[in-house]
């Protein structure tokens, strides 16, 4: 019944017939065109983990150099933020910015701060999407509310964007290693709404810029009621309004216990909750601002802005009466300390560490990361102990793997199922239970017009610019930096196909789905012919694809792998010359291909 129904919504495709042919059939341009939207996403993700794995190790043999240079002599980049922030290296903002955001300025409402005037303040994305603010508090350590991961505590889904630099310089994001919620957070009450995100890579001054640590409280005082502090976010201008496109600030004071509790009644929590802003109503932080930071400067030669409060809550947004609630950080100085020094080996790898690792095909004779965590409390000798970590870090991994995949798929799925739904552009049909799927409606074309596609045929046509190899450095001398230097090139060369399309051209263009009705399988899909673009260039490859809104949906997933494979082949193949071209992909070219014809015979799928 549902199925019917859901026909009904299903787009007409195009079909026709040849006298004595098989029937062919085209997917309609709505649902080439949700394909294609999520074809680009894909493409993006892409794009995005060969950067992080690229850097990843771009990073370590800055490492390494750094440890084989040994001290006293010139490091090759700018020295890395310590971690956890030491004194003096925090708090410091430009001093340009500084007065700039005294004078005026509300989230709600909105004056937008300059570029750069926060370097500490970061961004929380989940799968893509913006969710909550942050503050960086440690070259690796980003401080935020615990309740942002409410309902979504896999780190392999979030990342983190860096401060803009002050020349507008594109933010950095980087993904999540793992998410640290306070142990006592408590989502009815939001006691305790503070979270701990350690970066994968931990941040540089050189990489990104105007991005720096705050100051995290020295004691557990704060400052007296009345001192005006600052808040800043991407949040909502006013209660249910859109975000802020750039990042905004405002002053708000700091309100004594007994005002806030007045205010707000038992929801406050004054051992863990603090109060800022005005009674008054209209200056306020709003949705979207939860995790980012409440600041205030301390005075000296070197003035230096102080974390006392993490952006929790509020009884709507500016609202008179209504002041705005707040994580107190200074409470939670021994916990942030303790969970930033932690060793490596005193938690359980995270998926992100495990997927990353390359494990040995013996396990090796003494326990090493990230399998060590394993062995911490085993009783017997190093060598059987070792063993044992060694497969629990396997298991973990395993179970990691198919976390990831199923998120992957999943996502894939989501979307596959929205491009089902009714859609503007899509076609109603009149209810009649006798209709077959598929009909008739439109004359057959004639194939004549259609021009037959040429297998491995080029053209010539504008290329992406290739990007430049990294210049290599001087490997002799330091054990293991040739090897970290030919695993940069491997990346580089694996990765390359997507590493040099610029962002601007990253999207994924599905042309024609031409499918063989004659040809369904078994599982109910048909076998068919995908003609897609990447920037300038083309390919085609056979694929399997379902009819029905069910089967459809089943088959998507496979037909974005697919094309994602086809577009890596026809890159390597064009690096790798025009034989390669021919035998490893089926269709490539930069100008891109006439429209298929079903004169061809689709291939059988995979
Ligand atoms: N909980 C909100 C968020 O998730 C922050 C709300 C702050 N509200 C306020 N009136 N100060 O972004």
């Amino acid at each position: 019944m549902l199925l019917s129904m859901l026909l009904l919504l299903l787009p007409l495709p195009t079909p026709w017939s040849i006298r004595g042919h098989p029937l062919y059939t085209r997917l309609p341009p709505s649902t080439l065109q949700a394909l294609s939207a999520q074809g680009t996403k894909a493409l993006q993700a892409a794009q995005r983990s060969a950067q992080w794995a690229v850097n990843r190790v771009a990073m370590e043999i800055q490492h390494r150099l750094h440890e084989c240079r040994g001290p006293g002599r010139p490091r090759p980049q700018a020295p890395l933020l310590q971690d956890p922030a030491e004194p003096g290296s925090c708090g410091q903002r430009r001093p340009s910015t500084v007065n700039v955001t005294r004078a005026h300025g509300r989230i709600v409402g909105g004056s937008a701060a300059p570029p750069g005037a926060w370097p500490w303040l970061v961004r929380l994305q989940l799968g893509g999407q913006p969710l909550c603010g942050g503050v960086l508090v440690a070259a690796s350590w980003v401080l935020t509310a615990a309740h942002c991961f409410a309902g979504a505590p896999n780190e392999l889904l979030w990342t983190v964007t860096l401060a803009e630099g002050t020349g507008g310089e594109q933010a950095e994001e980087v993904p999540v290693n793992r998410i640290l919620p306070h142990p006592k957070f408590d989502p009815r009450t939001f006691h305790n709404d503070l979270a701990l995100v350690q970066l994968w890579t931990p941040v540089s001054r050189a990489g990104a810029g105007a991005v720096r640590p705050v100051c995290l409280p020295q004691g557990t005082r704060e400052p007296p009621a009345g001192t005006a502090c600052a808040i800043a976010g991407w949040g909502a201008l006013f209660e249910d309004g859109p975000e802020a496109e750039a990042v905004r600030e405002a002053r708000v004071p700091l309100l004594s216990a007994d005002t806030c509790k007045r205010a707000l009644g038992p929801e406050l929590h004054p051992s863990s909750m603090l109060c800022a802003g005005y009674l008054a109503g209209g200056i306020d932080s709003c949705q979207g601002d939860s995790g980012g930071p409440l600041t205030c400067s301390e005075p000296g030669p070197h003035p230096r802005e102080v974390l006392y409060g993490v952006t929790s809550w509020g009884d709507g947004c500016g609202e008179p009466g209504k002041p705005g609630v707040y994580t107190r950080v200074a409470v939670f100085k021994d916990w942030l300390q303790e969970q930033m020094s932690a060793a490596a080996s005193s938690r359980e790898p995270s998926c992100r560490e495990l997927l990353a690792w390359d494990p040995p095909g013996e396990p090796p004779a003494d326990a090493a990361p990230p399998c060590a965590f394993y062995a911490r409390l085993c009783p017997g000798p190093a060598v059987a102990c070792a063993r044992l970590a060694h497969q629990q870090c396997l298991q973990r991994r395993r179970r990691c793997e198919l976390r990831s995949l199923a998120h992957t798929l999943l996502g894939l799925l989501r979307g596959a199922q929205e491009l089902l739904g009714p859609g503007p552009g899509m076609r109603r049909l009149a209810p009649s239970p006798a209709r077959p799927a598929l009909s008739l409606l439109e004359p057959p074309r004639h194939p004549s017009r259609e021009q037959r596609v040429h297998p491995g045929s080029r053209a010539a046509g504008a290329r992406f610019p290739k990007r430049r190899p990294e210049p290599r450095e001087e490997a002799n001398g330091c054990p293991g930096l040739e090897s970290l230097q030919q695993k940069l090139t491997t990346l580089q060369g694996t990765h390359a196909w997507i590493l040099q399309v610029p962002s601007e051209h990253l999207a994924m263009d599905f042309h024609e789905v031409l499918a063989d009705l004659g040809s369904k399988t078994l599982t109910g899909l048909f076998r068919a012919w995908v003609r897609a673009g990447l920037g300038g260039q083309h390919v085609v490859f056979g694929g399997l694809v379902g009819l029905e809104p069910a089967t459809m949906a089943r088959s998507l997933p496979r037909l974005l792998v697919q094309a994602l494979q086809a577009f890596r082949l026809a890159a390597l193949a064009e690096t790798e010359g025009p034989q390669m071209g021919a035998r490893q992909s089926q269709g490539l070219g930069r100008k891109g291909h006439p429209p298929l014809s079903p004169q061809i015979s689709p291939a059988r799928g995979p």
